[in-house]
């Protein structure tokens, strides 16, 4: 386990890492000389990250692709970042799907498409990564999201899947504890300049209500999420597990409220229209 923020050789595998902030996470892993795998569906979107990480100072970076809705596909992937590198020090799992639609307007198959992503993919990642992780010493990081805890008009699949990733990061900190693993969730608030961000709060004037929500006055960054996660999978953590911690400029104290209303409505008047 690295006891400062010096990941030297340390093999991180961030699945989902090819974009947003789950590439922000990588990006700063590969900064402190960590070897990083990223995967995700798009053999280009792979390539560039790989790419970007090697100039980046990772110790090495490899990556694969796999629909994460595959038990298959990610256990195959997994296995081969195993066979080259060895037993994983850090298992950051970030995949996901997200769009805004009320319940009544969503199908079965839109809801199914994102607890399938969302839930079901981080149980195959979980699943698969287990014989692999190092014992003792590993840190798992699952990344969640403000609606896992909070109602959103307009994302029933969205709460519904991530409430469901923290049961499971609570639910293996049980289990995988007596083997020296730590199980954390991590929970983005607004994070600028992500997909995310970009379907929930498309227009200026819906970002600004988002910030006008935050008591720390603005959007988080990527290297703020990821400096959680360094903390969390550094020697520092040694001692946390089973939590589910916000970085989020204190949004979650103020709840869904406005913003959540706002997008049932924008919603709602696009159906109209
Ligand atoms: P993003 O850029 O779209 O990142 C999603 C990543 O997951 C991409 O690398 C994507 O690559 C991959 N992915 C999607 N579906 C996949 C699948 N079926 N199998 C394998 N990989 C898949 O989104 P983001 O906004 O940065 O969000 C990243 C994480 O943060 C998510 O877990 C999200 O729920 C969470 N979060 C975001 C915010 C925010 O403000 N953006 C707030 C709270 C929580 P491919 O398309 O190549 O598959
Ligand atoms: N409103 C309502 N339903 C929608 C929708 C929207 N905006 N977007 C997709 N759907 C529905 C589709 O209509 C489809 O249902 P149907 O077969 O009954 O018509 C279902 O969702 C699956 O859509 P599809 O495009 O086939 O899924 P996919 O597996 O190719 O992609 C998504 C999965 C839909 C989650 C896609 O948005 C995605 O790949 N997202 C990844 C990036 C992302 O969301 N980043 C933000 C992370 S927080």
């Amino acid at each position: 386990m690295a006891t400062g923020l010096d990941f030297s050789d340390r093999v991180v595998v961030v699945i989902g890492g090819t974009s947003g902030i789950n590439r922000g996470i990588a990006r700063e892993f590969a900064t402190r000389g960590a070897r990083v795998a990223v995967a995700s569906r798009s053999q280009e979107k792979v390539d560039d990250t790989v790419a970007e990480l090697r100039g980046n100072n990772a110790s090495e970076a490899m990556g694969f692709v796999c629909d994460v809705r595959s038990l298959e596909q990610v256990a195959a992937g997994l296995q081969q970042v195993h066979s080259a590198w060895g037993d994983f020090d850090v298992l950051i799992s970030g995949a996901a799907g997200n769009f805004p639609a009320l319940a009544e307007d969503l199908s079965e198959n839109g809801f199914r498409s994102v607890v399938d992503i969302d839930l079901r993919g981080t149980f195959h990642v979980m699943k698969s990564a287990y014989p692999l992780l190092k014992k003792p010493g590993a840190s798992v990081v699952n990344i969640s999201a403000p609606q896992a805890r909070l109602a959103y008009e307009g994302q029933i699949h969205v709460c519904a899947a991530k409430a469901g990733v923290d049961m499971i990061t609570r639910t293996l900190a049980l289990e995988w504890g007596r083997e020296g693993v730590r199980v954390n969730s991590v929970v983005p608030g607004a994070i600028d300049n992500t997909e995310g961000m970009r379907r929930l709060a498309p227009t200026p004037e819906m970002e600004e209500a988002v910030v006008s929500e935050i008591p720390l006055g603005r959007l988080g960054t990527a290297e703020d999420v990821a400096n959680l996660c360094l903390f969390l999978c550094s020697g520092l953590a040694g001692y946390v597990s089973g939590q589910v911690i916000d970085v989020d400029g204190a949004l979650y104290q103020r709840g869904s409220g406005t913003f959540s209303k706002q997008l049932g409505d924008s919603l709602r008047a696009a159906r109209q229209r």
